[in-house]
């Protein structure tokens, strides 16, 4: 029987659950692939006592790349570094690559596509995106007969465990993120996930494919969650919205940011670690996916299906089209997006303003609903905009009268139609 040999690099989270499932489930994999799956050799830092003595461990990951024996190389370890070299390598060395590193293929796809063109090698990244929930392949197999017009997505499973946290029981951002925390939902440093860069390199990747651009992160408007605070929460959910960290994809706009939602859409209720992704595509219309976005073994699952997709010889290109064919994504600064933004404001208790609206803000924003809450010496205000252009908006808030307004801030909404 034809075998597949394997080289994986990394044995933490990912690399392990791969381990582990290539075992438990040869025969189900043998089955759908008539081949073997197996690994042969191993790289990370330090040896593991769980591996099978009979399987090569290489203390230089770039070994793996080099090795005859191997077929294709499944890279977890993460990072644009080592990582980087060890690919390039073994696709010069016509080896076939999975990984699940959004981060390598957000910033430096555009050149790994020419180059696997080049070798004719494939990379399967399905884990790069969501994890277990198919992402990758929805966009560029199932949905290959459609323009993608819009993706609204959930994507950072972090972010939407401590907006559950803080909304559900009603806690402050730093309390939510210990708890993520002390739950394995976040790591030591969460900077990547709660500053939306996580979620961004994953947005990238999906609108590269969806738009046939190449991909581009340095473009991508990036805000994460950790300036929202639980007054945003309860003033969010007083106008029937819970808020989100959104990831979009539609004309002229490729942008992460934390989002009010309609309560009673599908995206605004996948809460807790899932992950969602919404398309709306020319011929298909609109399909939600919701799944698990990380953890060991959701995420194994993904790359074991791409090394079902090597086995089988499945192989498309990087971003859905040839390199050549990938044109620039054209996206417009972030100040001209137009829709509607909630605003969040404390004004002083005796300013004698406490209520009316057309006196805190001029003709300019148009405010469609308000809400007050007595907070003792200052008052905690909400509203809820008519359609604006942002840079309008950010311009009327930098000019509010500093007597009368303590703070202010807003916050996008978006309407996902679904
Ligand atoms: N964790 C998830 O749920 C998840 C979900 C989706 C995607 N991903 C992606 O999957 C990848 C791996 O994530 P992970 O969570 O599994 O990371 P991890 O637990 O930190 O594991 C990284 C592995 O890489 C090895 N490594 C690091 N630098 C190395 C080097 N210079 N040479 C050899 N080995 C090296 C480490 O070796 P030692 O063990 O010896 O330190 C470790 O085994 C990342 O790209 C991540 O973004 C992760």
């Amino acid at each position: 029987m034809k075998k597949i040999r394997i080289g994986l690099a990394g044995l933490g989270v990912v690399g392990r659950g791969i381990y582990e499932i290539l075992q438990k489930d040869s025969k189900l994999l043998t089955l759908r692939t008539q081949a073997e799956l197996e690994i042969v050799a191993v790289s990370a830092r330090t040896k593991k006592d769980f591996l099978d003595p009979k399987i090569k461990f290489y203390a230089n990951i770039i070994d793996l790349a080099n090795d005859p024996e191997i077929d294709v190389i499944v890279e977890v370890i993460g990072g644009d570094g080592i990582a980087k070299d060890l690919i390039e390598t073994a696709i010069k060395n016509g080896k076939k690559i999975v990984t699940a590193n959004k981060a390598l293929l957000a910033e430096h796809g555009f050149e790994l596509a020419k180059l696997v063109e080049k070798y004719q090698s494939h990379i399967g990244f399905e884990a790069s995106v969501a994890g277990a929930t198919p992402a990758i392949k929805t966009a560029k197999e199932n949905l290959a007969g459609n323009q993608i017009k819009e993706i609204h997505a959930i994507l950072n499973g972090t972010s939407n465990f401590i907006l559950t946290k803080m909304k559900e029981e009603n806690l402050d951002f730093a309390v939510a993120l210990k708890q993520a925390q002390d739950l394995g939902y976040a790591e030591t440093d969460p900077s990547s996930d709660i500053k939306g860069v996580d979620t961004a390199h994953k947005i990238v990747l999906l609108a590269a494919i969806a738009s046939g651009t190449k991909p581009n992160f340095a473009q991508t408007y990036v805000e994460g969650i950790d300036e929202i605070s639980i007054d945003d929460i309860k003033l969010a959910d007083e106008f029937g919205y819970k808020i989100k960290l959104l990831a979009t994809f539609k004309p002229g706009q490729q942008a992460v940011y934390p989002a009010l939602i309609k309560k009673s859409e599908q995206v605004a209720q996948v809460d807790g670690a899932f992950n969602a992704i919404l398309f709306n595509a020319s011929n298909a219309g609109l399909s939600l996916i919701i799944g698990a976005g990380a953890g060991s073994i959701p995420t194994a699952s993904a790359i074991v299906a791409d090394l079902v997709d090597v086995a089988r010889g499945n192989q498309t290109f990087l971003f859905g089209v040839k390199s050549d064919d990938l044109h620039e994504a054209t996206i417009e600064n972030i100040s001209q997006r137009v829709g509607k933004y909630f605003l969040r404001l404390f004004i002083e208790k005796n300013s004698g303003e406490e209520k009316p609206a057309e006196k805190i803000f001029d003709e300019k924003i148009k405010i469609e609903q308000a809400a007050f809450f007595d907070r003792g010496d200052e008052i905690l205000c909400g509203f809820l905009t008519g359609e604006q252009k942002e840079s309008e908006l950010s311009e009327a808030l930098i000019n509010l009268d500093p007597a009368l307004v303590k703070s202010a801030k807003f916050i996008r909404v978006e309407t996902t139609n679904f």
